[in-house]
C-alpha cells in the first residue's frame, strides 16, 4: 500500500523558500511512490485553540478549517512541517495548527502518534542559533518524543529572498531525499 505523506506549509509566501523546497520534498516522495497532499496554511481559516477541553470527550468543536484536517492528518503515514523561522521558531501559521492537535486529546493523540516526521526550515540569519531554528527544532523533537514518532530528518538553510531557494542544489537535494525517505518509512 502506497503511504500518505501530507505536508503543511507554513509560509505566507506561496512560492517561498520553505515552500520550494517543500515542494521538492514532495517530488521526493511521489518518486518512492507515495501519495503527497499539501496544504497551504496561510489560506485556511485556522483559529486558536481557545482551551475550552471539550475535545476530551470527543473532537475540536470550533468550526473552521481544521475540521477537514483532522481526518488528513490522522490517515497520513508520514506528516512534513515546513516553515520559515518567524521571530526565532515557528510562523505563526503552522503553530496555530500545531495547536490545534490538541483536538486529539480525546484518544490520547493516537491519531497523530506513531508517524514519521520532517521538518523544513528557512530563515534569514546565518545560522541555526542566531535565526532561532534551533528553537523551532528544540519544539520539533519535544513533539516527536511525545507523540512517539520518528524523526525521517530536518532539513534547514539560511535563505532570504523568495525564490533563494532554487539556488541551492544541495538544500533541494536534502528536501527531496527527506521526501523519499517519508515515502519509504522505517
Ligand atoms: C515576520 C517575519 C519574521 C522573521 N523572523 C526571522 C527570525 O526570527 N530569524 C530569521 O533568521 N529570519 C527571520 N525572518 C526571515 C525569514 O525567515 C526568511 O526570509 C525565510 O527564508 C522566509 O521563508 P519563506 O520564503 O518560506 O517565507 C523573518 C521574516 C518575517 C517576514
Amino acid at each position: 500500500m502506497n503511504r500518505n505523506i501530507l505536508i503543511l506549509k507554513g509560509s505566507p509566501r506561496e512560492k517561498g523558500n520553505s515552500a520550494i523546497l517543500a515542494d521538492r520534498a514532495a517530488d521526493g516522495a511521489r518518486q518512492a511512490g507515495a501519495n503527497v497532499e499539501s496544504v497551504y496554511l496561510h489560506g485556511l481559516d485556522i483559529r486558536p485553540c481557545d482551551a475550552c477541553d471539550l475535545c476530551a470527550g470527543g473532537v475540536c468543536v470550533i468550526e473552521d478549517d481544521m475540521l477537514p484536517l483532522y481526518p488528513k492528518l490522522a490517515a497520513a503515514d508520514a506528516i512534513l512541517l515546513a516553515s520559515p523561522v518567524y521571530w526565532f521558531t515557528y510562523s505563526a501559521q503552522l503553530k496555530l495548527c500545531i495547536d490545534r492537535w490538541y483536538g486529539f486529546q480525546g484518544n490520547r493523540w493516537r491519531e497523530v502518534s506513531g508517524k514519521e516526521f520532517g521538518v523544513i526550515l528557512t530563515y534569514g540569519d546565518t545560522d541555526l542559533y542566531t535565526s532561532g531554528a534551533i528553537n523551532a527544532i528544540h519544539t520539533f523533537e519535544t513533539m516527536c518524543r511525545f507523540l512517539k514518532s520518528e524523526i525521517a530528518g530536518i532539513v534547514h538553510g539560511s535563505l532570504g529572498d523568495a525564490g533563494d531557494a532554487e539556488k541551492h542544489p544541495e538544500l533541494l537535494q536534502q528536501a527531496f531525499d527527506l521526501g523519499k525517505r517519508l515515502a519509504a518509512g522505517k
